[in-house]
């Protein structure tokens, strides 16, 4: 029973000791001034000598900081878009293979209606027969295909969809890819479509 106590004691005792210890080495690590963050633990670890993007880099050996992509990458919300501009049978391909994932609703066909005044109305008119202000006024020196008419209307939507997107085959017709979202192309199409009617 004595004994017991004792040793109670003894361990309170070098707990105690210990909590002051670890107090004490805490408040070491701790710090009033905020722009000096006190000691650090293996400081070459915490505070890593980088490499600025554009500087030069002993360890690659090309001498270059900034790295090519891992081949393959693909940017968050690109499509990456394999078919090649000004060519036949791309277009054709990309005729046969893509598709139009929307389906006609008068919300779909509104959004390609605003879509279409303000990308292609300038050129192939407000009804899409080829008379848009920018032919009409002398401005733009090519005729714009009349988009309600069989030719067209006949290509399968993945052509259409190819042509505005990388332009058409003769060129005169730009790309449009950079300024028009796929999904915005698509509803267009349903657009040019409802026209021809
Ligand atoms: C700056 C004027 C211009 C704009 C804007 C324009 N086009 Fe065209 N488009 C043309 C011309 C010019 C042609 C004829 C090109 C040719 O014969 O190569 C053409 C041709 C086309 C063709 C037929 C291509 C072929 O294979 O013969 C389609 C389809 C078409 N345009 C759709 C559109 C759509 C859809 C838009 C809107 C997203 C649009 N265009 C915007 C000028 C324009």
């Amino acid at each position: 029973m004595f004994l017991q106590t004792k040793k109670t004691k003894e361990m309170r005792k070098s707990i105690f000791i210990l909590a002051v210890f670890g107090l004490l080495i805490a408040n070491t690590a701790c710090n009033r001034d905020k722009n000096n963050p006190g000691y650090a633990f293996f400081p070459d670890m915490a505070y890593s000598t980088a490499y600025e993007t554009y500087t030069p880099n002993p360890v690659f050996s090309d001498g270059k900081t900034m790295r090519m992509p891992a081949e393959g990458t693909v940017a968050r919300d690109h499509m990456p878009y394999p078919y090649k501009a000004k060519s036949f049978d791309d277009q054709v391909k990309a005729g046969q293979e893509l598709h139009n994932p929307f389906q006609k609703s008068p919300e779909i066909l509104a959004e390609g209606k605003a879509l279409y005044n303000i990308f292609c109305i300038s050129c192939h008119g407000v009804a899409g027969k080829g008379d848009g202000h920018l032919y009409t006024s002398k401005l733009f020196p090519a005729k714009p295909t009349s988009l309600v008419e069989p030719y067209v209307q006949n290509k399968p939507d993945g052509e259409i969809y190819h042509i505005i997107t990388l332009g058409s085959i003769s060129g005169l017709m730009a790309a449009h890819g950079s300024q028009i979202l796929p999904d915005e192309r698509w509803k267009i199409i349903l657009y040019v479509r409802e026209l021809a009617k």
